[in-house]
């Protein structure tokens, strides 16, 4: 049956070629008159069957009539729906992949293209394809604010096939495939040594495939997007009383990248960069220094700081006094106590506690134990400096003088020459005698 359509239509087209191709229709059936049906083939894409004037390949016979004068259409269809279209497009059916367009499953060719002709390619019934889309469904893809390229020029079809196809919603790849359908050129930005977890599953758990009210087509704006998923970072930013300036300035991805990273935590640069990129002078001041504090070697700044703010002044991720004096506590300098020994200020005298000591006397102690105590940076760079045991080179007194230190060790001891006193030393070995 279905070979004797194909070559009945083969055979007229054969025929008509020429005039079928020029688009006029051909009375073949003789209902295409100036009277009736006049403009039937006279579109700029017309159906191939019609186009040769074979009406009654698809409409059966004329019921008694025709024409009638209630206009009522008075020729039936040889069948419905699909079943109709099939009879010539058997070959490689619209419905043969698993994901089935609803229209196409229910057999409504007709929802879509015209059966004799229409002003667009494939008989459509619209020029644009989100336009044909919209015949029936709701516009929810090009009504915000950010529209997604394909999708401002209503190219729905570049995303989804019309009929049916092996992915779910007929997409034309499955899972980040389809996007990567055009954004190949972005791919190594996903495939970097650390990829952040949901980049992974779905570019859909923070982009909305058609439009957003939200730049990058992001479902969340900036900080909450983020937050959405991280309510641990949320609540503990929520909570910080000494915030980090740079998120007051900018969102996570100041820092973070959102897809994938060369570096841990998704972070943009190098872990010993990515401070210096905002901290400049002090980045070239540490780099320019003899020597580095352990921590700050390993570009370890988390060991002291909460990039993400805290309860500490200079968000610093434990108490640390801010001023240079203050009553002695072991708490006070918890922080320096996480990875030095705590007792180094602990006891009057000692052999084992400190090398900062003159015979058993612990220098330590004197200095800092104490109603006045000094803090330990008082004496010491957490960051980095010139000179052994981390001395600093000034320290700040008053509100405009830098005092000087000069630090020099020597074998058993070291000497001070300082603005605090009388230049002093001491001696572990053989102490040095004041008075
Ligand atoms: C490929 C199959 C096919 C061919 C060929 C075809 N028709 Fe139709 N025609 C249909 C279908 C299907 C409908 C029902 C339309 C609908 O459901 O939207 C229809 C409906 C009609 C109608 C009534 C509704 C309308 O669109 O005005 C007329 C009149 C008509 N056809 C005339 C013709 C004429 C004249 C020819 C030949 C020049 C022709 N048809 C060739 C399939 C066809
Ligand atoms: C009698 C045979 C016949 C029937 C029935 C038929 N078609 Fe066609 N159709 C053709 C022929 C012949 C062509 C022109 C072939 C070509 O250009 O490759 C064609 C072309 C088309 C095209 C354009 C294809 C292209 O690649 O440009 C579409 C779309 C189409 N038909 C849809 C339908 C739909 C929908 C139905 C059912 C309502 C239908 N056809 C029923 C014979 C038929
Ligand atoms: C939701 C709208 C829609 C429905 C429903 C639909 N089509 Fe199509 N069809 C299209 C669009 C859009 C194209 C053009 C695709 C392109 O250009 O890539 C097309 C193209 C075609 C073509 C041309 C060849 C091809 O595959 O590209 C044929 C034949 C065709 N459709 C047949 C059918 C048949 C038969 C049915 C019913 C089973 C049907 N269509 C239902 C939208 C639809
Ligand atoms: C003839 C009516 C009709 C037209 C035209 C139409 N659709 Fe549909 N479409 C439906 C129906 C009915 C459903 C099933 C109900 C629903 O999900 O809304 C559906 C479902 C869908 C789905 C959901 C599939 C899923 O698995 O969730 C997508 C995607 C879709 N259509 C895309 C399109 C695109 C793209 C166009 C334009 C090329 C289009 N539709 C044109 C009727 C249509
Ligand atoms: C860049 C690819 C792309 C383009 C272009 C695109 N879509 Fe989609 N569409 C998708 C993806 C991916 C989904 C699955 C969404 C999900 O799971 O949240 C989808 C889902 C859908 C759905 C079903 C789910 C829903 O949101 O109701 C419809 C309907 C739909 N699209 C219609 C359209 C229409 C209409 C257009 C053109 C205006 C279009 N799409 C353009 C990728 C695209
Ligand atoms: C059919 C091609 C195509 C597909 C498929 C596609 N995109 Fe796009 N996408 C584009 C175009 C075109 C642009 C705009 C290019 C530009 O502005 O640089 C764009 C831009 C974007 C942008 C940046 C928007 C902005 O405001 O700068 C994002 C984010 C994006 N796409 C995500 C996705 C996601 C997620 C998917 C998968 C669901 C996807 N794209 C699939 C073509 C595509
Ligand atoms: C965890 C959330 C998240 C996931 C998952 C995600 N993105 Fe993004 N994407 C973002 C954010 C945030 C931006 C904005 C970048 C910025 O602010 O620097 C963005 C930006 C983009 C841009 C535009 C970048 C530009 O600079 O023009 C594209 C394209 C893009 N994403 C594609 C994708 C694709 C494709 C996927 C899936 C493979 C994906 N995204 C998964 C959060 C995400
Ligand atoms: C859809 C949920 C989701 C969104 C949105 C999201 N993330 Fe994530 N993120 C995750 C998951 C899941 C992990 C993996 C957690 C794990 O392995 O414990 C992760 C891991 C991370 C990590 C690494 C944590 C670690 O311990 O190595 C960072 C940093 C991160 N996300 C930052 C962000 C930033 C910045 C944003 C906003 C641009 C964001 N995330 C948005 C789900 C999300
Ligand atoms: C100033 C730079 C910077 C900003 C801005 C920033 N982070 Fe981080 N974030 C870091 C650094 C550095 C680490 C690694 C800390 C470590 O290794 O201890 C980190 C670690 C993380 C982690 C994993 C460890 C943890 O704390 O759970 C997550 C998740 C995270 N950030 C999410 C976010 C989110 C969400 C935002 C925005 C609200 C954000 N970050 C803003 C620098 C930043
Ligand atoms: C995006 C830029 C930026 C990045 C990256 C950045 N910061 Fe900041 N940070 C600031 C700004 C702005 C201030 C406000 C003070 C200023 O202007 O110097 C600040 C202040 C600070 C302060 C002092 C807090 C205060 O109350 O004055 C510390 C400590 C700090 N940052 C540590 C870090 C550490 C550790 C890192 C690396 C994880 C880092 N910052 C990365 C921008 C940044
Ligand atoms: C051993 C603990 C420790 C480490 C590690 C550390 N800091 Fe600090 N940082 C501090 C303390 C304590 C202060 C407060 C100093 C003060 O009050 O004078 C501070 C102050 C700061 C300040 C603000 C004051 C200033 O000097 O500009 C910045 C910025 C800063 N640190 C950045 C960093 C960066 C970047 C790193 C990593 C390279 C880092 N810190 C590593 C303990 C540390
Ligand atoms: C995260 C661990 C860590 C923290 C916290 C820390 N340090 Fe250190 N510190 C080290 C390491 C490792 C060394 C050895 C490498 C070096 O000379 O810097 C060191 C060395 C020192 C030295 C020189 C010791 C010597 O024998 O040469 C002094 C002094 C010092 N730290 C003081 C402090 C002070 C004061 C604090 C608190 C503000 C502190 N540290 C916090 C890890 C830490
Ligand atoms: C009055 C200046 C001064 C103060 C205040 C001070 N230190 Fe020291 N510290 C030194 C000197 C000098 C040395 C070098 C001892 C030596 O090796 O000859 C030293 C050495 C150290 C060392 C190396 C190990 C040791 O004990 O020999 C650590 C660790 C240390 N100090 C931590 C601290 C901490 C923590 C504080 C605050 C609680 C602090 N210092 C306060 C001057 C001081």
């Amino acid at each position: 049956m279905r070979k004797f359509w194909l070559g009945l239509v083969a055979l007229l087209l054969g025929i008509m070629g020429p005039a079928v191709l020029s688009g006029k229709a051909v009375a073949a059936d003789a209902c295409v008159t100036a009277e009736c049906h006049a403009t039937m083939g006279k579109a700029a894409y017309v159906h191939g069957p019609v186009g040769a004037g074979m009406c009654t390949v698809c409409h059966a016979e004329a019921r008694k009539g025709h024409p009638n004068k209630d206009k009522k259409p008075d020729f039936t269809l040889v069948a419905q729906g699909k079943a109709l279209c099939d009879k010539c497009h058997q070959e490689k059916p619209v419905d043969r992949f698993e994901f089935k367009h609803t229209p196409v499953k229910r057999g409504e060719c007709t929802g879509c293209h015209d059966p004799h002709q229409s002003d667009a390619p494939k008989q459509l019934k619209k020029k644009k394809t989100s336009d044909l889309c919209y015949l029936c469904h709701k516009n929810t893809q090009q009504i915000k604010k950010f529209l997604h390229g394909p999708v401002a020029s209503g190219d729905c079809n570049v995303c989804h096939n019309p009929h049916s196809s092996p992915n779910p919603h007929q997409l034309e790849a499955r899972g980040n495939d389809a996007c990567f359908l055009c954004h190949e050129d972005r791919k190594a930005e996903f495939s970097r040594k650390y990829p952040h977890k949901p980049a992974l599953e779905s570019c859909l758990k923070c982009h909305d495939a058609h439009n957003s009210d939200f730049p990058f087509m992001l479902s969340g704006e900036g900080i909450a997007l983020c937050y959405s998923c991280h309510p641990k970072v949320k609540a503990h930013m929520e909570q910080a009383t000494v915030r980090h300036t740079a998120l007051d300035k900018g969102p996570c991805t100041t820092c973070h990248t959102p897809h994938s990273s060369d570096y841990p935590r998704q972070l943009k640069t190098h872990t010993k960069d990515i401070c210096y990129t905002c901290h400049k002078e002090m980045g070239s001041k540490v780099r320019a220094a003899k020597n580095m504090h352990g921590p700050v070697q390993q570009n370890d700044c988390y060991a002291c700081h909460d990039p993400h703010g805290s309860k500490n002044p200079q968000i610093l991720k434990k108490y640390f006094p801010a001023e240079f004096y203050k009553p002695y506590a072991t708490e006070n300098y918890a922080m320096c106590f996480d990875c030095h020994n705590k007792d180094i200020a602990l006891d009057k005298v000692t052999t084992k506690l400190t090398n900062f000591r003159n015979g058993d006397v612990n220098m330590h102690f004197l200095h800092v134990n104490k109603e006045k105590g000094r803090s330990c940076k008082a004496c010491h760079e957490v960051h980095a400096g010139d000179q052994d045991k981390h001395i600093r080179k000034e320290v700040p007194f008053g509100k405009s003088w830098m005092l000087p230190v000069a630090f020099t060790r020597t074998q058993n001891g070291g000497n001070c020459v300082v603005g605090c006193h009388k230049p002093k030393s001491y001696d572990r070995v053989n102490p040095v005698k004041y008075e």
